[in-house]
């Protein structure tokens, strides 16, 4: 199970010192949302987060969650700061295909997102361009909120398109993941978990054995 810590839960003040502890706690997927203030009502994270991480910290896989209106106007600057995974929101452009290839094509991972009130069924005209999905259990534009019931079942239903089809992409569950839904999670087929303020970020024992922490009891090391 991957551990994608939600770098929107850092402390501004302490931001490159969050990030040194989630290295020394072993993460290596760090998930960094980008809103737009369009798409969802908020702003997060300008796209010089992505640059200055990579340029520092070049191994971490950047995970860059997208919440925006025209994704495709982004894809450039992804490539450019360093992005390694790319996922859009599904109903967020009309060109979904035209989206995910043109990801694919400048070298990243492509993905959608799916929000908790759409169908999961529609990502089925692109499968064979998905290298994950993002299954959201909360309604994007917001970290903090609590993991929305029939999740679970989301998760499962996601899952036995992905065995119907024979197809790898890999899933990605975002929004209020805590340890009661971790497990669950993962025997439902999760592979990667973003992770805040329930699992890593705000623990009393600090970010660097809250990752150790989801390592062992995730991963069993
Ligand atoms: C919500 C974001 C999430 C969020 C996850 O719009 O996409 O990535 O930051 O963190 P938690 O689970 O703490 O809300
Ligand atoms: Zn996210």
């Amino acid at each position: 199970m991957i551990n994608a810590p939600s770098l929107a839960n850092c402390n501004c003040l302490s931001f490159g010192q969050d990030v040194k502890e989630l290295i020394e706690g072993g993460a290596s997927f760090f998930h960094i949302d980008l809103m737009d203030g369009h798409y969802v009502p908020n702003l997060c994270m300008p796209l010089n987060y992505v640059k200055d991480i990579k340029s520092q910290y070049p191994e971490v896989t950047a995970d860059v969650h997208i919440m925006v209106s025209n994704p495709m106007d982004y894809i450039g600057r992804l490539k450019q700061a360093g992005a390694d995974y790319v996922a859009f929101h599904i109903d967020s452009t009309n060109f979904v295909r035209r989206t995910l290839n043109a990801i694919r094509e400048a070298g990243m991972k492509a993905g959608v997102v799916i929000n908790p009130s759409q169908r999961i069924d529609l990502i089925e005209p692109y499968i064979s361009l998905l290298d994950y999905v993002v299954l959201m259990t909360v309604e994007p534009g917001y970290a903090g909120q609590r993991f929305l019931e029939g999740g679970l079942e989301r998760i499962q239903e996601l899952n036995g398109l992905r065995s119907k089809y024979k197809a790898e992409f890999l899933i990605e569950i975002d929004g209020g993941v805590d340890y009661a839904y971790a497990m669950p999670c993962k025997e439902m087929g999760a592979d990667i978990l973003v992770t805040g303020i329930y699992m890593i970020f705000n623990q009393d024992d600090g970010i660097v054995e809250a990752c150790r922490r989801f390592d062992r009891c995730l991963n069993g090391v």
